[in-house]
């Protein structure tokens, strides 16, 4: 088993995978969507986006603070933060930067700082949350989504299947969601970081996709580089057909229709 802190590659974006990222993370945003609206953003704050990938939810986060507030989006991703940048706001603000690393920003500096799908893919949450902890203003938000390791997306089972039916072993599948963390997890982590009236929800999405290449592509490009990456080309190609005869049985007169299950986190920094 590879050492799993050590399976988040940093290292293998491409900008062709940023572009398909910032084609079809219309999933991503309207996942994010529904983080932003219990956060209540209001005008005039200020807001941090913590791996903010090609900027989408930043961008509509901006425009719900106004002119008045602003929004800073970071992620190591240069291809991420290079298509980002292209988006025009006067509000809004891009750099590459980690979450275990906000030290350029100031104690206080935010009213509201949020995380959408970013926590699975990070190893050290109590670095991460202590440094929101810092930079929120007291009373200020934190927001996050996160996959939880008791309900894993169907089209992650249905991969590890295709591995499993092309005769290989699906415990090579183990970067994607290996930093999930459960409620009573989080919990203990909120607690830990000096957060008060913590409160999470496991969220059921369905998602519609008009074809298994479309699907793997989305999976792919908001891996960043992490998907079937242990895998040679020729294995990759018999996992790619044999998740597209699986995904086959998930088929509607829409599309191919699939859950996927988020926990919805919230708390505050204490007055
Ligand atoms: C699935 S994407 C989500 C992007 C964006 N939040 C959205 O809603 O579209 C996950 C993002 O987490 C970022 N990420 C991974 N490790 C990170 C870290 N240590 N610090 C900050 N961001 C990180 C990746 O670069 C990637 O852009």
């Amino acid at each position: 088993m590879p050492d799993p802190i050590a399976v988040i590659s940093l290292q293998q974006d491409t900008p062709e995978l940023a572009r398909a990222y910032e084609q079809l993370g219309v999933i991503q945003f309207n996942h994010g969507k529904l983080l932003l609206e219990p956060l209540a953003l209001r005008s005039g704050e200020r807001v941090l986006d913590v791996g903010t990938g090609t900027g989408r939810l930043a961008e509509f986060a901006a425009h719900l603070v106004g002119p008045k507030g602003h929004v800073v989006g970071i992620d190591p991703l240069e291809s991420r933060i290079a298509i980002a940048r292209l988006r025009q706001s006067t509000n809004l603000v891009f750099d590459t930067g980690r979450a275990e690393d906000l030290s350029r920003f100031a104690a206080g500096e935010f009213d509201v700082i949020y995380f959408n799908s970013v926590l699975h893919w990070i190893a050290d949450k109590r670095t991460v949350l202590a440094e929101a902890q810092r930079v929120l203003r007291p009373g200020g938000r934190i927001g996050l989504t996160i996959q939880d390791p008791t309900a894993p997306h169907q089209s992650r089972l249905l991969l590890r299947r295709a591995v499993a039916e092309s005769g290989l072993d699906a415990g090579r599948l183990t970067a994607h969601g290996v930093h999930a963390a459960t409620d009573d997890e989080l919990r203990a982590l909120f607690d830990q970081t000096g957060f008060v009236d913590y409160r999470s929800e496991l969220r059921t999405l369905v998602e519609t996709h008009g074809s298994a290449d479309e699907l793997l592509g989305w999976s792919e490009s908001s891996a960043f580089g992490n998907f079937l990456d242990g895998f040679s080309y020729a294995e990759g190609k018999r996992i790619r057909a044999a998740f597209a005869e699986l995904v086959e049985a998930h088929r509607t007169p829409e599309g191919l229709k699939l859950a996927r299950y988020l926990r919805y986190a919230f708390a505050r920094k204490p007055d």
